[in-house]
């Protein structure tokens, strides 16, 4: 697996690469859902959590994520059932990883949930951290960075961040669910914030109704 510098196998076995971080902004429910939805694309996900995001993790769904990466990987290979090195986590120091420079990164980036604290960070370049190097990377690779963030109110340095980095082409997609598709359970709330990034995304999905079209209820919690 992954060593302590963060160096791994080039796998060409994966459709995809792209880069996961999730921070420790409410949400965590999102993350999982992706993430499960990004394996069944046979994607390999490089991911990256904060250390607030397994507090939150622990606190919002008592998911108690080991705080070494290759633990953290395992736990989440076996959770998801993916295949091996399909989803490699790199601790926040992890320097050599191929998030870590244009040369090697995948060229798409998803921050969900994304706390205020790092989208600060990364719309001042801070690249204090794995997450916010990983995400500098992607900006100045000119590849897609979506980012997810949850807060309410947002304040006037919340939204000055987000309407700067949207500037430079970054797509914001706060966590705000729709009601209209007459949700009936938390998960179907999840699908569809999931659905709208999958959309993003370029992945094909069906776990959310589409607006102007009949929903058939047997299409529903499907990946196509
Ligand atoms: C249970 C819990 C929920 C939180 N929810 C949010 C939130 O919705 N949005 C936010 O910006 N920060 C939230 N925070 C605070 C962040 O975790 C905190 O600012 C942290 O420093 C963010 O660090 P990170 O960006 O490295 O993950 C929450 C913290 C906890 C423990």
């Amino acid at each position: 697996m992954n060593n302590q510098a963060g160096t791994i196998n080039n796998s060409r076995e994966f459709e995809q690469k792209i880069t996961l971080a999730i921070t420790g902004a409410s949400g965590s429910a999102y993350a999982l859902r992706l993430l499960e939805c990004l394996v069944a694309a046979n994607y390999q996900v490089f991911l990256l959590c904060s250390s607030a995001a397994r507090v939150v993790f622990d606190t919002e769904v008592g998911l108690k994520l080991p705080s070494s990466p290759d633990a953290a990987s395992q736990f989440f290979t076996e959770k998801f059932n993916a295949k091996p090195e399909q989803i490699v986590v790199f601790g926040k120091e992890q320097w050599f990883s191929p998030v870590a420079s244009g040369s090697a990164a995948p060229k798409t980036m998803v921050v969900c949930p994304c706390s205020t604290g790092t989208l600060a960070a990364i719309s001042q370049g801070m690249s204090d951290n794995l997450i916010e190097r990983a995400a500098d990377v992607v900006i100045k690779e000119r590849g897609q960075l979506i980012l997810v963030p949850r807060e309410t109110p947002f304040s006037t340095i919340h939204l000055q961040n987000m309407l700067s980095l949207s500037q430079i082409g970054v797509t914001i997609m706060p966590a705000a669910p729709g009601f209209y598709h007459q949700p009936e359970s938390i998960n179907d709330l999840i699908d569809f914030m999931v659905g709208r990034l999958l959309d993003h995304l370029n992945i094909a999905q069906s776990i959310m109704p589409r607006w102007g079209y009949q929903a058939f209820p047997s299409d529903k919690n499907k990946m196509s």
